[in-house]
């Protein structure tokens, strides 16, 4: 990889902050981006000076533009980590605004985030963290559900367009992972979602990913794959052929 320089949103926890830490580790300037200021200081504590928090809003246009305008080094790499699950309910039941909130954060900001920052952007993966939830329908998850099923066509259209020389575009699910979200999941209402119990057991059996090892994914599939096979199809951590590559005994 020419280019070191990684932005990832969403750094200041989960799978974010664990991509950030080995990014880092790995020798990577990173600028990571939250809303919560402390957790992205805490992120920044480990690497001073090779993580670099930037406060903001990733579905918030005027933000998004001071986010661009404080990378001030060409990107090597992106990724639009960061997401909310949204309300856990029945879909006709959704307040507006917030089916608006999820789509704002977690469909329509890598878009237009990566389009602030295409003059950064030189020799450059972009990377969009998707779910399974973007391919079946979960019950009381339908703003979340559609935003991941549109951010994934999107990946797919931004990769058939080839638009920007230079520029591919990726797309991965990181399976069930430990992070706050899976939390925020097992507080749902029991008469609201369906399948709260799976949840619950997944997390007592142990079965969820730890994020270290979804950041380890991200970082052989970022790093180490050529073009064509980075931006081919979604990645899926489970997907066996590629277990040995990247994964730590
Ligand atoms: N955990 C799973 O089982 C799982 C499964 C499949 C896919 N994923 C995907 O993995 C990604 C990371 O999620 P996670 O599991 O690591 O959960 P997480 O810890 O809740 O991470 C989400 C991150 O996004 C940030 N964020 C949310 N809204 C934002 C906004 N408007 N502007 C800037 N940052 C924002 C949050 O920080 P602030 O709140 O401080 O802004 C937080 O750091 C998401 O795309 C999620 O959909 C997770």
């Amino acid at each position: 990889m020419k280019n070191k320089t990684v932005l990832i949103t969403g750094g200041g926890s989960g799978i974010g902050k664990a991509a950030a830490h080995l990014f880092a580790e790995k020798g990577h300037t990173v600028y990571i981006v939250g809303r919560r200021g402390a957790l992205l200081e805490e992120t920044a504590a480990s690497h001073p000076g090779h993580i670099i928090p930037l406060k903001g809003d990733v579905a918030d246009a005027g933000e998004r533009a001071k986010i661009a305008a404080a990378v001030g080094e060409p990107l090597g790499v992106l990724i639009h980590n960061a997401a909310i699950l949204g309300p856990i309910t029945d879909t006709l039941s959704i307040p507006e605004e917030e089916w608006r909130r999820v789509m704002e954060i977690n469909l329509n900001a890598p878009l237009f985030l990566t389009q602030q920052l295409l003059p950064v952007l030189r020799e450059a993966r972009v990377l969009h963290i998707s779910s399974g939830a973007a391919h079946y329908p979960i019950a009381s998850w339908g703003a979340y559900c559609a935003s991941k099923a549109a951010l994934n066509m999107m990946y797919r259209i931004l990769r058939e367009e080839h638009s920007r020389p230079g520029i591919r575009f990726g797309s991965l699910r990181p399976g069930i992972v430990d992070t706050e979200m899976q939390a925020h999941i097992r507080g749902g209402d029991r008469r609201r979602f369906p399948h709260l119990e799976k949840f619950h057991q997944f997390y007592k059996e142990g079965a969820l990913v730890p994020a270290g090892e979804v950041a380890a994914f991200i970082y052989w599939v970022v790093t180490a794959t050529d073009d064509a096979l980075f931006e081919a199809e979604e990645w899926d951590i489970r997907d066996e052929r590629y277990l040995d590559k990247w994964k730590t005994k």
